[in-house]
């Protein structure tokens, strides 16, 4: 039996109909946030005078005992339950006989489920952030770890200059920055709560959605009725921030991927992070990056996929809408699977610096020093290029070793030939946010502040202090 059947006739729906229709499967992971909503709403129930302060208790300790059976495992299901909504009106009705009947007084499932799922979202887009900021941590202690080593930092995958490597770590180190932003800013903005808008409309009874917003921990509750049950912005705003992020993680797998090469051999995994091959004995595989680079595709695939299916509705609630859940459940869970094995393998993996460093220390790396020297020497930039660029296509195509070539050029000579030597280049990018140890020393420090504000954000989002400091919690 359905919990619409008034108006149906005896033979009830067809199998067909359930099978391809109900959510429970997948939105039961709402328990918590359906059984909170319904506590919320019989409280304005009876403040509105609707419930009597006894038939609020008895619902109240029905609701309990359906909390108890779930949290057990203990819940039977029955077969007309479509989604979790109406599988727990329907055990509180068993339990609570025409009590529990009132449950449902003035409101619908329609903004019931967008209530629910406001509630997951605010919940789950903090723990995802959380953890965000701990990948972050453990990049920046990387940083901090690494001191002046440094790398061949790469455009279009060629060497050009070199950098440090705390600097390459922060650079996704602000991206997640960037990306926890995001998270909270999504996250406040979906602090609303849609319940008291009924199917669409609101209702003739004495509802009291500021109350019950309040209740719930809402900042505020909704503008507009048809919004309130109609709109799922909020999820899609949710899963373009979990692409994106997952974008990110996936550029940092790439070069996971690259850096474990023989050919690169920058990076070393911990064994625990490393997994091997069932035909070749000697291999050891990224998978860990490699699936945060593949897995970004789905994620990606879940925010188109919710556009596409908002884009045709019409106001107000449409069933449609019952595909915002398992795209938004999927990338939570991908997301916050992602951040946790890449932490685990950024903190424990062993960066080869002699390799690195013996990679950045090529005389051409030097090549726009030698052009800086001659543009303080007063020579205009473009012609400072093209007397470097001479001189490396000299030296390639002579074999002679571009520091003789340096050396016995009149407008540079034996000064010049200082900058080619190992370790010089990185130190002379001293500019503000630059690659070399003095700007990193200050980024260092400001990414320090960075975490301790992100800190804070969170602790006042999630109403409970966190580890204020910076270390790891594993
Ligand atoms: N399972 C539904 C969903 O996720 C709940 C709302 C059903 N509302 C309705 N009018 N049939 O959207």
């Amino acid at each position: 039996m359905t919990l619409w059947h008034g108006r149906f006739g005896d033979g009830g729906p067809a199998a067909e109909l359930l099978a391809y229709t109900v959510s429970l499967p997948f939105d039961r992971r709402l328990a918590p946030d359906d059984l909170a909503c319904s506590r919320a709403h019989v409280r304005g129930l009876e403040r509105g005078g609707i419930l009597t302060p006894d038939e609020l208790d008895v619902i109240l300790t029905a609701l309990g005992q359906v909390q108890q059976e779930l949290e057990g495992d203990s819940f039977v299901f029955a077969p007309g339950d479509e989604d979790i909504h109406t599988a727990i009106e329907r055990r509180v009705t068993e339990l609570a006989g025409p009590t529990g009947a009132k449950l449902h007084t003035g409101r619908s499932r329609n903004d019931q489920v967008a209530t629910d799922l406001r509630l997951y979202a605010k919940r789950e887009l903090l723990a995802l952030a959380e953890r965000v900021r701990e990948l972050e941590t453990t990049l920046f202690e990387r940083a901090l770890e690494v001191g002046d080593a440094y790398l061949p930092g790469y455009t279009h995958l060629q060497r050009a200059q070199p950098v440090l490597l705390a600097h390459h770590l922060l650079a996704h180190g602000w991206a997640l920055g960037r990306d926890l932003d995001r998270l909270l800013a999504t996250r406040e903005r979906l602090d609303v709560s849609p319940l008291g808008a009924g199917a669409l409309a609101g209702s003739s009874l004495p509802l009291d959605p500021d109350g019950v917003a309040v209740d719930l921990g809402f900042a505020g509750r909704f503008e507009n009725s048809l919004d309130a049950v109609a709109d799922r912005d909020f999820v899609a705003e949710a899963l373009f921030d979990l692409a994106l992020l997952g974008v990110h993680l996936s550029r940092l797998g790439e070069e996971i991927v690259l850096w474990t090469t023989e050919e690169f051999g920058f990076l070393h995994l911990a064994d625990a992070y490393a997994t091997g091959s069932s035909m070749l004995p000697q291999k050891k595989n990224p998978d860990i990056a490699e699936l945060a680079r593949g897995k970004s595709g789905r994620l990606i695939g879940h925010l188109t996929g919710l556009l596409t299916t908002l884009k045709g509705l019409p106001l107000s609630y449409n069933r449609d809408l019952q595909e915002d859940k398992e795209p938004l459940f999927d990338a939570v869970d991908q997301v916050g699977l992602a951040l946790s094995a890449l932490n685990g393998l950024m903190a424990t993996s062993r960066f080869d610096i002699d390799r690195m460093q013996a990679a950045a220390d090529t005389p051409a790396a030097a090549a726009v020093d030698l052009a800086e020297m001659l543009v303080s020497n007063g020579m205009p930039f473009r012609d400072a290029h093209t007397v470097v660029g001479g001189l490396v296509r000299d030296s390639l195509a002579r074999h002679v070793p571009l520091a003789e070539l340096v050396e016995a050029h009149p407008a540079l000579g034996a000064p010049a030939v200082e900058l080619l030597a190992p370790g010089v280049a990185v130190h002379r990018r001293t500019t503000p946010g630059g690659a070399g140890p003095g700007p990193v020393t200050v980024q260092l420090g400001r990414f320090r502040s960075h975490l301790a504000t992100q800190g804070e954000r969170l602790n006042r989002a999630s109403g409970a202090p966190v580890s204020g400091k910076t270390h790891r919690s594993r």
